[in-house]
């Protein structure tokens, strides 16, 4: 993945998608190869290593939000600079301004079980993003939400690639939603079996009938 490129990777159940993304974030540790984020070979670092550089320079995005239900929207983006032992006094102004991009600032004190399923899932983009993280890694972020609000949670992802440069590697089944990225990877059966990059990443029809491929075992033109 290059920096500041927007890639969607797809692949049938159980092709690996998931795991490729806990492996790049350093959830999960591969029993071979090595993997370099942000100028780190992550072989090199051990558990204390791995967790902080996940903690400073990953952010992760979930189907299911994941935010804590007793905090207000504006406490789960500060969160990990809590975490991270940061003075949040001093990122006042980044959070407002993430809470502004993702279109929350006036529900900063709302609870996730008072915000819908869109507002949730844009609460945890700003979370992953506080940091402000080497790359963004989301797992099927719009499995969860009707197509309206997934459309709103895709524009913002892009957004965040083309106006802060963010990286962002996503999974997802939904050829729309890949349509939005610079570049849709397939995985079949934990391997990179092919590509679509340029204009061809944006034409759903083409990302459904290579998805499709996949998903029939047919052999690939
Ligand atoms: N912790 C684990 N230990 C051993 N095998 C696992 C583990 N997690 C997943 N697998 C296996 O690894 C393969 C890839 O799983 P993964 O969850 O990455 O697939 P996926 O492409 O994300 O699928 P889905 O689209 O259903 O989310 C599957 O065969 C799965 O059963
Ligand atoms: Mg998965």
């Amino acid at each position: 993945m290059r920096r500041g490129e927007f890639v969607a990777v797809m692949g049938p159940s159980g092709s690996g998608k998931s795991t490729l993304l806990y492996l790049l974030g350093g959830l999960d540790r591969p029993t071979d190869g090595d993997i370099v984020l942000d100028g780190h070979s992550l072989s090199r670092l051990d558990d204390d290593e791995i967790t902080l550089l996940r903690r400073r320079r990953v952010g992760f995005i979930f189907q299911f939000f994941n935010l804590v239900p007793t905090l207000t929207a504006e406490e789960n983006v500060v969160l990990p600079l809590l975490i991270d032992g940061q003075d949040v006094r001093r990122h006042v102004d980044r959070v407002t301004a993430l809470l502004e991009l993702v279109g929350l600032a006036d529900r900063r004190d709302h609870k996730p079980d008072q915000l819908s399923g869109g507002q949730q899932q844009r609460v945890s983009i700003a979370r992953a993003l506080v940091m402000e993280p080497a790359i963004l890694l989301a797992d099927e972020p719009t499995g969860n939400l009707d197509s309206k609000s997934g459309t709103g949670i895709l524009e913002l992802m892009r957004r965040s690639c083309d106006e802060l440069g963010q990286t962002i590697v996503m999974v997802t089944h939904d050829p729309k939603a890949a349509g939005y990225a610079d570049r849709v990877v397939f995985l079949k059966d934990g391997r990179i079996v092919d590509e679509l990059r340029g204009d061809a990443a944006g034409d759903t029809r083409l990302i459904l009938r290579r998805f499709a491929a996949l998903e029939e075992g047919d052999v690939l033109g």
